[in-house]
């Protein structure tokens, strides 16, 4: 469970992701990158050696140390770093962006885009690396062949959302029963303490439940 909030876990998690103060796979070893770098050339040897048209996408790059020796590893292949267009990093957070901005671009400058913001790879100049908050931006094309990375991603996405409710200052409580509305003469010993509530998560983005909730009228 992680709890949300502007002081609690997963608000400061981008913090401590910085600060190095929990650790993932890619901050223990190189190698774990490199590994990657290495199957990815292997797919796109086994996909016929495509020319143009590769590019590469990491959801929630952390430090940006996972691309960083992915990129690292790619740099040994000519032939497919001439045929990769892009490389698309989505990050919610600022501070995560301009921690990867600098890891993976050094002194190459941050500027706006149409989708968020990019930059040229410290690696290679004709590696241009783009930012988008929120996946949806990357643009679509058929004709291009993409490789996904999202390493410790998912399981940061909220499953249950709890929300902490303060205790009511009403003194009689309205309950909803099956045959109308009862009013309580006493007030519960839990009102008078926060309680835990459970929300909604949906797959769904707000604008989408508004026009299904308009259908069900
Ligand atoms: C637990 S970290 C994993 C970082 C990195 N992949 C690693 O393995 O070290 C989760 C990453 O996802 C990002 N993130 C969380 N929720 C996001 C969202 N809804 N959209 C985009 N990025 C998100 C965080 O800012 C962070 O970069």
């Amino acid at each position: 469970m992680a709890i949300l909030g502007r002081h609690h876990w997963l608000a400061s998690s981008q913090k401590r992701l910085l600060k190095g103060d929990f650790v993932t796979s890619p901050e223990i070893s190189q190698i774990f990158g490199e590994l990657i770098g290495v199957w990815i050339v292997a797919e796109w040897m086994s996909q016929g050696r495509k020319s143009k048209g590769i590019y590469l996408m990491e959801v929630g790059p952390g430090r940006g140390t996972l691309m960083d020796d992915v990129l690292r590893t790619i740099k040994n292949f000519p032939e497919l770093l001439n045929a990769i267009d892009k490389i698309y990093l989505v990050e919610a957070s600022v501070e995560l962006r301009k921690a990867q901005h600098k890891l993976l671009c050094g002194e190459n400058v941050l500027e706006r885009n149409d989708i968020g913001f990019g930059s040229k790879s410290k690696h290679s100049d004709k590696l241009e690396i783009v930012w988008a908050e929120d996946v949806r931006f990357i643009p679509k094309d058929a004709e291009q062949t993409p490789f996904i990375l999202a390493h410790e991603f998912f399981d940061a996405l909220p499953i249950h959302v709890f929300r902490s409710v303060p205790p009511s200052n009403a003194g009689d409580e309205t309950i909803q029963t099956p045959t109308g509305p009862i009013q309580t003469t006493q007030r519960s010993s839990s009102a008078s303490q926060h309680q835990w509530r459970e929300l909604l998560v949906s797959a769904k983005p707000p604008h989408r439940l508004k026009k299904a909730r308009r259908s069900l009228r």
